[in-house]
């Protein structure tokens, strides 16, 4: 979500005039685009705008952008004083306004109201892929899981009309693009606010069946709003990619009712059942919080028992990190780090060995994979399954031949705990 908020940003400024550099040293204007999520994600703006705090005098602008200035605001100009602009995640539209602003000499200079009048339509933006886009479905979020600072930097739900998502996917397909993404923070509550009043399930059998449109993601699923459609939706179109995110986030049920996710690990494991029970062989991977606040060894020894109940194909795993204006933040009985750091270790070293033998279990498959480009290094091409692996592979005569956005099938010939490697079938 940061990543395409990026893309909107730097095509707006280009169809303004500006260009864009390749270092911070060689920019005129330093824009950060940030992300709250955790702690560590927002020290590190800070620490990089330090870095760059004597360019400041040298006629440098510096701006921040996305959640932390959603979240600080004005406070981010006593933190880091050579800052001057400050605009959150649902601004950056008026950010050419901003900019005229600065230039007329203006000094501190903020966008951060979170009423948006809606940023969807994004004919500015400027993609870094080529061949895979993103869609902005619906922003903002209406859960309020515990621990979590998106519902304040990101705002309530608004979801796009289908006929805009729709337009954009046809339009990205005539351009050349052949596999979209669609997001949201939570992706599954999309509802068309338009009178077509399309659920996700519908907008993404529709989305699917564009023509020129070869894969389909998308991007955060919460449990609660899965339903049974969307697996047969994915069941009838291989359009639709064989990859499901689903954030679960603890294995005990103590645990996920102190955080609010509204599931229990019942209900979570009969989606998982749904997915297991697909035609197509779904891959599924998940979001795991360790040491939420009172978690206990037993919680803890859940979640492990559950990773090797649903043998995900691969996870993101974090420690919990207390945020502003979240509920979990009052909450006493805070793990300390180090058994944080202990209980990621061990859930890490858990999964790696699932990884290691479900990837074993594709060697010898042939698989489709999107080309994305090449490593010079290992003098292999990087693909991409429909299942979301990342899987290398050599072709003979492909050296000096462009590969990047084809289709090929692939044989798996080994496996590792992230990744597969294999060779082109002639
Ligand atoms: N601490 C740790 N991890 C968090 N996440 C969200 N908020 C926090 C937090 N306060 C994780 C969740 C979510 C993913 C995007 O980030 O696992 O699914
Ligand atoms: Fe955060 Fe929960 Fe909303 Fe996901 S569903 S963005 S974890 S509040």
């Amino acid at each position: 979500m940061n990543a395409h908020d990026s893309e909107k940003v730097i095509g707006t400024l280009l169809s303004r005039g500006y260009t864009q550099v390749q270092t911070a040293e060689g920019a005129e204007l330093v824009l950060y685009n940030t992300c709250s999520i955790r702690d560590k994600a927002e020290q590190k703006v800070f620490s990089r705008l330090q870095q760059f705090k004597r360019e400041a005098g040298k006629g440098k602008v510096f701006g921040v952008l996305g959640c932390v200035a959603q979240q600080e605001g004005e406070k981010i100009f006593d933190r880091a004083p050579h800052v001057s602009l400050v605009a959150g995640s649902a601004s950056y539209t008026k950010l050419p306004e901003m900019l005229v602003q600065l230039e007329a000499g203006g000094r501190r200079v903020t966008g951060l109201s979170l009423d948006t009048e809606e940023t969807f339509e994004t004919p500015l933006t400027r993609r870094d892929n080529p061949h895979r886009a993103y869609i902005t479905i619906i922003e903002g979020c209406d859960k309020s899981c515990a621990y979590c600072v998106v519902p304040f930097t990101r705002g309530p739900e608004r979801s796009r009309t289908s006929a805009s998502v729709m337009d954009e996917a046809r339009r990205l397909a005539e351009s050349g693009y052949s596999e979209i993404q669609l997001l949201g923070q939570n992706v599954n509550s999309y509802r068309d606010p338009s009178s077509a009043g399309w659920d996700f399930a519908t907008l993404l059998a529709r989305v699917g069946e564009v023509p020129g449109i070869r894969r389909v993601r998308f991007t955060t699923s919460h449990p609660r709003d899965f339903v049974k459609p969307i697996v047969d939706a994915i069941d009838a179109n291989t359009a639709l990619c064989d990859h499901v995110h689903l954030p679960v986030q603890s294995g005990s049920d103590s645990v996920l009712g102190a955080m609010d996710r509204l599931y229990t690990r019942a209900d979570y494991m009969r989606r998982i059942e749904w997915l297991k029970n697909a035609r197509r062989n779904i891959a599924i991977t998940t979001d795991i919080i360790v040491g939420f606040p009172g978690e206990t060894e037993a919680d803890f020894n859940q979640t492990l028992a559950l990773l090797d109940e649903v043998q995900y194909d691969s996870l993101f795993s974090f420690k919990y990190s207390s945020r502003p204006n979240t509920a979990a933040r009052h909450l006493v009985d805070q793990i300390p780090d180090e058994e944080k750091t202990r209980r990621l270790t061990v859930l890490q070293e858990r999964q790696r060995a699932i990884q290691i033998r479900r990837n074993s279990e594709a060697v010898g498959s042939v698989q489709e994979v999107l080309v994305e480009g090449r490593n010079q290094a290992l003098g292999q091409w990087i693909g991409r399954t429909s299942q979301n692996r990342t899987l290398n592979f050599t072709h003979p005569a492909a050296d000096g031949q462009q590969l990047a956005g084809r289709y090929l099938a692939v044989r798996v010939t080994r496996a590792g705990p992230n990744s597969l490697v294999g060779e082109i079938v002639m």
